[in-house]
């Protein structure tokens, strides 16, 4: 993965109908979708990153989280979980990232999109109302990992938000899908006290 974004894209953009319309994915809808939402899990990542289903219900039970999910019409195309990083102590990365126990972290925990709507701007749309609401919600930052080479459209979007890597984690992966490592990245959300040199 070219880590300044200036990664090859696809020359060719598949259809897009529509904008994706980004809603809150609370506990009602969660149950409501549960089913589709499992099946994006398990279709859209490779076994090593896949979560299971109680993982994705703990994320979404958690205090502080901000989770939503895409849709284009009534078809669920994508969903983001989010929580604050000190529910993440499994995650490599986590415990040694400066914002451990300072509760103003927000961690990405999941984003997948359908496979027959990627590169139509779903991940970017996702993102986009994360990082808006981790802002309005407090958080001073999101951090969150991309796989090298696997996920290099998410890491796009994410350095076309201000990330920039706190831990280059090396062979975090076991499996022949890509390169083994993960970007552990951060997205400010307010200027850090003292990062422009001031008193
Ligand atoms: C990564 C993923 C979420 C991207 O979703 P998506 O909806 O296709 O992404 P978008 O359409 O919003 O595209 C994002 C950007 O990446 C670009 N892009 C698409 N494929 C790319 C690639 N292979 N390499 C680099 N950039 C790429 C797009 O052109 C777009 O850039 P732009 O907005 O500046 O034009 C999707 O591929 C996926 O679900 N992958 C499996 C799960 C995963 O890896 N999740 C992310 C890590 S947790």
């Amino acid at each position: 993965m070219d880590v300044s974004g200036k990664t090859a894209r696809p020359a060719v953009r598949p259809r897009v109908v529509g904008e994706a319309l980004v809603r809150d994915l609370d506990a009602p809808l969660f149950a409501e979708r549960f089913r589709e939402i499992l099946d994006l899990e398990e279709t859209g990542y490779e076994p090593t990153r896949r979560h299971t289903a109680e993982y994705l219900a703990y994320v979404l039970s958690r205090p502080g989280r901000l989770c939503f999910a895409a849709f284009h019409g009534e078809r669920l195309t994508g969903f983001s979980l989010a929580a604050p990083l000190e529910f993440f102590p499994m995650k490599r990365g986590a415990q040694d990232d400066p914002g451990w126990g300072r509760r103003d972290t927000l961690f990405s925990a999941d984003l997948v999109v359908a496979e027959g709507w990627r590169n139509s701007g779903v991940a970017r749309a996702l993102k986009h109302r994360q990082v808006e609401a981790a802002r309005a919600a407090g958080y001073r930052r999101i951090a969150g990992r991309n796989r090298v080479g696997v996920a290099d459209a998410m890491w796009r979007v994410n350095l076309s938000l201000g990330a920039y890597v706190v831990h280059h984690l090396r062979d975090e992966y076991v499996d022949d899908v890509g390169p083994a490592d993960c970007l552990y990245y951060h997205i400010d959300l307010v200027e850090e006290a003292g990062a422009t040199g001031g008193a």
